[in-house]
């Protein structure tokens, strides 16, 4: 039986839609047993034909249709993989924090240590202990109110570099604007006088550490090629870029500084591994937050109203001034755009982990050995918990006086995690939002961007969620 999940085109689509996906048909598997006897919980069949037709921007769509269409736990065996895509808000939570001691990252992100080294990101669970301890104190609350000027300042220079009527791909403004304030908080170092070089790098790093997720990726990646041999070089030239970095002590206030002084005060962090942390936290924190700022600012574009609500609530806020971190606690509606463009456009789409053990999943088990998906563009959408699931409205963040709290859309837990959960929640979660809320602050007041109206939206789906073809457009001054 072939069933046809609801899912517009794009055409035709109201004018508060976000939908971008297209109509996906799913065929049920057959087989409901390994040869080995393992009962198989009910999921998609895989057909060549479907398969060559696939592209990336149908992945998080044909994830959402799957958890529809076979809710709870969907079985995906694919090449000889175990795949268990689980959409119960309770499911996701067991597997990311009750069963946490069971389960491990999965490939896809313990394959990149060959880029980034043993960090927090990639490193194995006994690892990882000790290091979130080291670093976490860097992340602290109250050690943001210090980032939050080197991010003021970093809109700030976006803002007196932009013109009116300036063509731009918007993608690559807010990934520079992200790498001048890493640079500025994190590494303790000016990226911006080199933005193009490390964002080169960064993005041909990231293109092969995607490769490598594919089946025979690994393997491509050691063809004579010139793909592959590009890949490479831009991962030895980051590495020396952390290791200039890395040379430079400026006894200043950086994550990095808060590192240094931490091994020098004989910290189990020799100087191999302050390398890869500087390495994972360049890489993890500078897309990750480009993304939510160049959806966020294409759902502004798209919802003019929402936009001059924003611009409005920034103005009675602020005023004339710029805002700080003492401002955050009245930013409600900036943070209420962010919230709901991290649902709608979560910059990390889906969390993989390996079970190390058998799993029971409600009436399934998942192996030792097998893979467990968790995806967030999934849950962050399920109609079940969101009213208009696929509408960008921030004010379902905000309560009758206008005041935000993530409570405030009543969704059960685990049905909102775009930080993931548990022991691996995302260490840079408050550098974040005070990120994403101050540039919206200093940037949303006075600019807005005319999306080309030409402009096809698809999605790219790897390791993060992007725009497939950038976002061109011009930037327009607020009145
Ligand atoms: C909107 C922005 C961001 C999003 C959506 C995001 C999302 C996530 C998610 C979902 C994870 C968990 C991955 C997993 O469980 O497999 C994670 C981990 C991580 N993130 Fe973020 N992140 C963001 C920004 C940042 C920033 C700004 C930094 C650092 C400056 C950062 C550094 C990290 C690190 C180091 C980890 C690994 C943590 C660990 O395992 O202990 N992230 N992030």
């Amino acid at each position: 039986m072939v069933t046809s999940v609801e899912m517009p085109t794009g055409q035709a689509r109201p004018a508060t839609s976000v939908r971008i996906g297209p109509v996906i048909e799913q065929r049920e598997r057959r087989r409901t047993t390994t040869s080995d006897g393992l009962r198989l919980p009910p999921g998609p069949g895989f057909s060549f034909e479907r398969l060559s037709g696939f592209r990336r921007e149908h992945l998080p769509w044909m994830m959402r249709a799957t958890a529809r269409r076979w809710p709870g736990v969907a079985y995906l065996g694919l090449l000889g993989r175990h795949l268990y895509l689980v959409s119960e808000p309770e499911l996701v939570r067991q597997v990311l924090i009750a069963d946490g001691r069971k389960v491990d990252k999965g490939e896809a992100l313990r394959t990149a240590n060959i880029v980034l080294g043993e960090g927090l990101i990639t490193a194995k669970r006994e690892l990882h202990l000790p290091r979130r301890r080291l670093v976490n104190p860097a992340f602290a609350h109250a050690r943001m109110a210090g980032y939050s000027t080197g991010m003021v300042d970093a809109a700030r220079a976006a803002d007196a570099r932009w013109q009116d009527g300036q063509r731009v791909d918007f993608a690559r403004e807010m990934s520079r604007l992200t790498l001048d304030i890493i640079g500025r908080t994190v590494l303790g170092a000016d990226l911006d006088a080199q933005w193009q070089h490390v964002g080169k790098e960064l993005t041909l790093a990231l293109r092969g550490w995607e490769a490598m997720m594919v089946p025979g990726g690994a393997w491509y990646l050691k063809l004579p090629l010139e793909a592959p041999r590009r890949f490479w070089a831009a991962a030895d030239n980051l590495h020396e870029i952390v290791r200039r970095i890395l040379a430079v002590d400026t006894g200043g206030e950086s994550v990095v500084d808060e590192m240094r002084r931490a091994r020098d005060n004989g910290a189990a962090l020799d100087d191999d591994a302050l390398h890869d942390e500087t390495m994972n936290l360049m890489l993890a924190g500078h897309e990750t937050t480009a993304l939510a700022l160049t959806w966020a600012f294409w759902l502004l574009s798209r919802h003019p109203g929402e936009a001059a609500a924003l611009r409005e609530s920034l103005t009675d806020a602020l005023g004339d001034r710029e805002p700080g971190y003492g401002d955050l606690r009245e930013l409600h509606r900036a943070y209420a755009v962010v919230a709901e463009t991290l649902r709608l456009f979560p910059p990390a789409w889906i969390l993989e982990r390996e079970a190390e053990q058998d799993l029971t999943l409600g009436e399934w088990t998942a192996p030792a050995g097998s893979t467990v998906l968790a995806s967030q563009f999934v849950l962050h959408r399920d109609p079940r918990f969101w009213p208009s699931p696929d509408a960008f409205r921030p004010e379902r963040w905000l309560d009758a006086d206008g005041r935000f709290s993530e409570e405030n859309p009543g969704v059960p837990r685990g049905s909102w995690y775009p930080f993931g959960a548990g022991t691996r929640i995302c260490i840079g979660e408050s550098f974040a939002w005070t990120e994403a809320v101050l540039v919206l602050a200093v940037l949303a007041r006075r600019w807005s961007l005319r999306v080309d109206p030409e402009h096809r939206m698809a999605l790219h789906a790897a390791i993060t969620l992007r725009p497939a073809h950038g976002l061109p457009g011009v930037l327009r001054r607020a009145e």
